[in-house]
């Protein structure tokens, strides 16, 4: 039967109790997560977010009901006890904080019982992910989820006293309003008052931030929800939150430097952590050369070699017609994996066939110099004798070349770069590697519609310099963009914005708007650029991502309190639902969908 706390408040939490309160009388109160009853003595470890504490009943310290109800708890009973501090009696505990001390209970009052949890709340849970969500409560008891979530909280109050510091001011911008694209499709949400119409989620909070620079704001921050209709993978969710920001009257510069500081603080803060100001710059150009992503992991070396020049006359039709067909050949260098054997060669070969490759040729060098090739025979000596020179190929390595279009090629390699430093325990959490990628492209080809997309939204800035490119060669022209990249994730991006009407026309123009598309959809940014807008730029953090590093695991889904699976639903609360009729007569909707089978 569930008692009531009434009179009673608790003291502390279970591991902020110290050696220093030895033989006080405390109240504690927290989730039994486990009971072991001995006979005549009963010991409980009682849980709460702060850890573990030690509880012992033992009979006549504690009267004779409060006993016999010792004997009943069970697992995720909710208690209330009042004891005395006391250093243990029996072995100590290294891996618990309060492992040196126990509570000799003197009183015990049941809150809640529990029925027997699906499955234990212990750290490391084995327990399927789909269980896991479906509990999604229990699962946030897990002390290794509850961390995450402290961390995220300390993330985000750490985030504002920064920024306020900085003179930033944090501002809501609404969630009901008009889509802003950032690339992916819009979740909309229809109107009962205007039957047929329908306010779109905010992708981010891009427009309105800019409508509060025009506003005079100046600097603005806000830890934003954002939501996106996209295909899910383990760093993307469809509704997340960024740490979004805006400032007035900067340049690239100006923004790079207070997010280093601030990125400097928040590391230090939270992980004692050192971050090397200032953090390296690469343009997307390098990156994409060296890395083969515009997102590079760099906390290892394996940089792709360009050896287009040395195999341009060889006798390797892969190689060369590769070329004639303006393409290029990439290669890595796997040092000290040229003993892999065939089978596990051949099964890099279908992960690169998974991004794209018609194949992946490698040259395996023996510890003792023989060189193993899966297309020597094509080849002299002398032009593989280049080959590895220009590989700075060593005895014991694996070389590995891709042939094909430029992007193709870099989007293999990049991958393949990636899974050989898993392969090869390359990468440590512990380690944070910070860059800049700048110099994006402005514009991107769009094979399937036949046109140009804008790569990060369509109110990026161009380099001043290219400004000419935009009529002569629209592909080359290089953004005013930036990324921040993290150990090879992409944990925030901004950039400085158009604030000349006359280029913003431009612009459009060159996406494929019409005058009319562009005023229908952002009509009011466009009147609100001619009363007097200030230089602008700004960026935004994927929160989930940032603190995903900084909790050392590797799915945002473990730093979202209650996250949606691949399909996009929550298994907890079955949502996505379907609409009652009357719903959807209110909102003046159909639904045009067989119907629904249960499961
Ligand atoms: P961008 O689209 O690059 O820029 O988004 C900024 C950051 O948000 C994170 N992010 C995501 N995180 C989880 N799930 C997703 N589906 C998801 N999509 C993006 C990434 C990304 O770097 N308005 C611009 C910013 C600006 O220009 O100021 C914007 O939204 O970490
Ligand atoms: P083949 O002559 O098709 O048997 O190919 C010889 C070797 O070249 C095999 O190891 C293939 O995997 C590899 N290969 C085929 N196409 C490519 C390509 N586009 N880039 C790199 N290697 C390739």
């Amino acid at each position: 039967m569930a008692e009531s706390m009434k009179g009673l408040h608790r003291t502390c939490r279970c591991a902020e109790v110290t050696k220093d309160m030895i033989g006080q009388e405390i109240v504690l109160m927290g989730w039994v997560q486990k009971a072991r009853d001995k006979g005549g003595i009963v010991f409980v470890d009682l849980r709460d977010r702060s850890g573990i504490m030690q509880l012992i009943f033992e009979n006549g310290t504690i009267d004779e009901e409060g006993f016999a109800k010792a004997g009943k708890l069970r697992s995720e009973f909710v208690i209330a006890v009042t004891g005395t501090v006391e250093k243990r009696g029996g072995a100590v505990n290294p891996n618990l904080a309060t492992g040196e001390l126990e509570l000799v209970v003197r009183s015990l009052r049941v809150l809640a019982e529990s029925e027997v949890p699906p499955f234990p709340i212990e750290e490391n849970s084995k327990t399927k992910d789909e269980i896991r969500l479906k509990y999604r409560y229990m699962d946030l008891r897990r002390p290794d989820l509850q961390r995450n979530l402290m961390l995220r909280s300390r993330v985000a109050m750490l985030t504002r006293a920064f920024f306020a510091k900085e003179g930033f001011l944090e501002i809501e911008t609404p969630m009901l309003g008009k889509t802003t694209p950032e690339g992916a499709r819009d979740y909309l949400v229809p109107s009962r008052v205007h039957p047929g119409h329908f306010y779109g989620l905010p992708q981010s909070p891009q427009l309105y931030k800019q409508l509060l620079m025009c506003s005079g704001y100046d600097r603005y921050i806000q830890i934003a929800k954002c939501f996106r209709d996209e295909d899910l993978r383990a760093d993307r969710q469809p509704e997340f939150t960024q740490i979004d920001m805006e400032l007035s009257f900067v340049d690239v510069d100006d923004v790079i430097d207070v997010n280093e500081r601030f990125l400097a603080y928040l590391f230090k803060e939270v992980l004692d952590v050192d971050v090397k100001l200032p953090i390296q710059r690469i343009t997307w150009q390098e990156a994409m050369d060296r890395f083969g992503s515009d997102k590079p992991d760099m906390r290892f070396g394996m940089e792709l070699h360009d050896v287009s020049d040395i195999v341009k006359d060889c006798g390797f039709s892969v190689f060369t017609g590769a070329l004639e067909n303006g393409g290029s050949v990439r290669g890595i260098n796997a040092e000290g994996q040229g003993s892999m054997p065939r089978k596990k060669i051949d099964k890099l070969v279908e992960f690169a066939k998974g991004y794209g490759a018609k194949g992946l040729a490698y040259i395996a060098i023996a510890e003792d110099g023989t060189r193993k090739s899966s297309f020597a025979k094509f080849m002299t000596d002398e032009e593989m004798d280049a080959l590895v020179k220009a590989m700075d190929g060593k005895d014991g390595d694996l070389l590995l070349f891709a042939a094909d279009k430029k992007k193709l090629v870099y989007d293999v390699l990049g991958a393949l770069r990636l899974e050989l430093a898993k392969q090869m325990d390359l990468l440590d959490k512990n380690e944070f590697c910070f860059v800049w990628v700048t110099e994006f492209p402005l514009l991107e080809w769009n094979e399937e519609e036949n046109r140009y997309t804008a790569m990060h939204h369509p109110f990026t800035m161009l380099m001043e310099e290219d400004l000419e490119l935009l009529d002569t060669d629209p592909g080359k022209v290089r953004a005013k963009a930036y990324d921040i990249v993290l150990n090879g994730n992409e944990i925030g991006g901004g950039s400085v914005r158009i604030h000349q009407n006359d280029i913003q026309e431009r612009m459009f123009q060159e996406l494929g708007f019409t005058k009319e598309d562009a005023y229908e959809q952002f009509g009011f940014l466009l009147d609100a650029f001619k009363y007097g807008v200030p230089p602008h730029a700004g960026l935004a953090y994927g929160l989930d991502r940032l603190v995903m590093l900084m909790a050392k695991v590797d799915s945002i889904r473990d730093v979202i309190a209650f996250p949606k699976v691949k399909d996009a639903s929550c298994l907890m609360t079955k949502a996505p639902s379907a609409a009652s009729e009357a719903q959807l007569k209110e909102l003046a909707l159909a639904v045009n969908v067989e119907e629904e089978t249960e499961e």
